[in-house]
Parts: structure tokens; C-alpha cells; sequence
């Protein structure tokens, strides 16, 4: 882009055009982003041709109803994330000198992080109760699509990418167990061998699961061919099939959280478990962090275990 054009962009595209341009890629349609927004739909398709006249290039293609970037859209979209980043940040940090402490956090966690993050996230909202929270659930895989889309401001998942774009470090032990209903063959043997659990029928998690990736790596490495009855997309279905007798599984301590070891379910005592994994916090290396987030940051890794022992 010549000096020109960058001086045309600057006078025409108003901050309100980045941040209708921003709902629509985020939310997936016009129609939403004006809901949102608290305006119109023709509002919203006027401002979007607007943006369109001052870049000089469409943004959007409709293909069938669904609307897709183009590959100017691309661009814009990358560089209106740093706008509005730069805007929340600026607002945070002005709080920040009056001594608050208020504005928007967005937490991405793996499905099995529900079961502790809420309550850090309880804990520091008590803090700074100037501060809303999202928090969205999903599994590994699609995790790691929001860190690379830059979707939110910082991710908690057991296996961090292993890429020297992103910066993840561990901060809370997440031990993996074998868990089986109470009235197992194995349920109170001592030491046993991996190898016998292939005797008995299984319940894995997804593909794209980081609990499955865990389970399959240590189950390869004692050569040991599980005897896969089903796969559940979720711990707690998980949880329910092993009580109902459906099988055995491994899933991470965290899932029994709520019930302890009172519940339904017992702990295998299997050679090699717990597996000694580790719960990692962390985000895309070029990230700007906000002020709030590097506060959140800051206290789980300070205050994660012992809000875990209480
Ligand atoms: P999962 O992730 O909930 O996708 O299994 C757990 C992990 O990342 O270890």
C-alpha cells in the first residue's frame, strides 16, 4: 500500500466500521453483529460497503448463505484485532493508573479444564469484580485453532503446541488415573500390569482429545492394544458409562472434583498411573497481553494449588 492509499484509509474508515467488520467475522453473519452492535442490518451492510469503497477491494464473498473472507478481508481482519486490542488495552490501562482493575478477559480452556478453571476464575472475580469473564470450553484440537485465530487472550490445555510462536507454561499437576466402577474385577488389586486392562472393554475419549493423546502414547509405549468398546466426546459421559458398566477409562483426576472419592467410581491401582501430566497456561507469542490478563496470568500461577487444596 502506497502512502496515498494508507492517508485515504485513515480518513475514511471509522473505528465503528472495524468494530461491525469485527461482530460479523466473529459471530458468523450480518445479522448477528447488528443484534449485537444494537443496530440495524441495512446499518451494518451500509458501514461494510463503506469499509469496502475506502480499502478498495471486497471483503466478504458469499458463497450459498455463508459469508467468507476474502483475502483482503483477511488482512483486514488481522490488523482491525490489533486496532481493537490496542483500544481495550488502552482503556484497561487507564483504569489500571486510577486503581481499578476492570474490562474483559477471555479464557479458552480444554474440555477437561472446566472442572478446576471456574473456580480460579471465581476466585479472581472476588479480586476484581470490575472484571467479565468469558470462558469458552472445547477440546484440543479446536482449541489450538482459537490460538492460532488469536481469539482470545490466554489458553489452559495439558499438551501445549510445540511450536516457538506460542509461550505455555505449566502450572498445575494434572494427574491422568484409571477409573472403573466399584464393583470391577481389578477394582482394589494391587500393582497391576497395563497389559491387563486390555482384557476389559474401554471407553476413549475423541480424536483430537489431549487425554486421549495421552492415554494412546502411554498404552503404545507398554505395547499394549486397548479393547476400544466406544468413544464419548465428554468426560462426564464418560464418567456415566463407567458406572453403568459400560467399561474402564482414563480420564484426569479433576473430572471427580465434585463428588471426590466418595462417587461412583474407583481409581485402578495400574502399574505407570498417574500419569504425571501437567495443566499449561499460555498464549501466541506476539500477543499484546492486556493488563487483566497478565493479572490472571499472575495470580494462577500463584494462587492455582492452593485454591486446589481448599
Ligand atoms: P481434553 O484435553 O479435555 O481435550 O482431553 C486435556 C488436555 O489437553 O490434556
Amino acid at each position: 500500500m502506497n502512502k496515498a492509499q494508507a492517508k485515504q484509509l485513515l480518513r475514511h474508515v471509522s473505528l465503528r466500521q472495524l468494530q461491525i467488520f469485527d461482530a460479523i467475522v466473529r459471530l458468523g453473519s450480518f445479522t448477528r453483529a447488528a443484534k449485537e452492535l444494537y443496530i440495524t442490518q441495512p446499518t451494518v451492510s451500509m458501514q461494510i460497503k463503506k469499509l469496502e469503497r475506502s480499502v478498495g477491494l471486497p471483503l466478504f464473498e458469499q458463497i450459498g448463505k455463508q459469508n467468507y473472507l476474502t483475502e483482503a478481508g483477511k488482512i483486514i481482519r488481522m490488523h482491525t484485532q490489533q486496532v481493537l486490542d490496542a483500544l481495550a488495552n488502552m482503556e484497561m490501562e487507564i483504569a489500571d493508573i486510577q486503581g481499578l482493575k476492570t474490562g474483559h478477559l477471555r479464557l479458552a480452556v480444554v474440555t477437561t479444564a472446566k472442572y478446576f478453571a471456574p473456580r480460579a476464575l471465581g476466585k479472581f472475580c472476588e479480586l476484581y469484580p470490575g472484571v467479565d469473564v468469558s470462558l469458552k470450553v472445547t477440546n484440543r484440537e479446536r482449541l489450538l485453532q482459537r490460538l492460532e485465530d488469536n481469539a482470545d487472550d490466554l489458553y489452559i490445555l495439558g499438551h501445549p503446541p510445540q511450536s516457538n510462536d506460542v509461550i505455555f507454561e505449566p502450572y498445575l499437576d494434572n494427574p491422568l488415573v484409571v477409573l472403573a466402577p466399584r464393583n470391577h474385577p481389578l477394582a482394589g488389586k494391587v500393582d497391576i500390569e497395563p497389559k491387563q486392562l486390555a482384557e476389559y472393554p474401554f471407553i476413549m475419549r475423541e480424536p483430537g482429545s489431549g487425554t486421549r493423546m495421552a492415554t494412546e502414547e502411554f498404552f503404545t509405549q507398554h505395547k499394549t492394544e486397548l479393547n476400544i468398546r466406544m468413544e464419548l466426546g465428554s468426560n462426564e459421559a464418560i464418567k456415566h458409562a463407567i458406572d453403568a458398566g459400560l467399561g474402564i477409562s482414563v480420564l484426569s483426576i479433576h473430572t471427580l472434583n465434585l463428588e471426590g472419592v466418595k462417587g461412583p467410581l474407583v481409581r485402578l491401582d495400574v502399574k505407570g498411573f498417574p500419569l504425571s501430566w501437567q495443566w499449561h497456561v499460555g498464549h501466541n507469542k506476539g500477543k499484546h497481553l492486556s493488563v487483566i490478563a497478565k493479572t490472571f496470568l499472575h495470580f494462577i500461577k500463584t494462587e492455582s494449588d492452593s485454591i486446589m487444596r481448599n
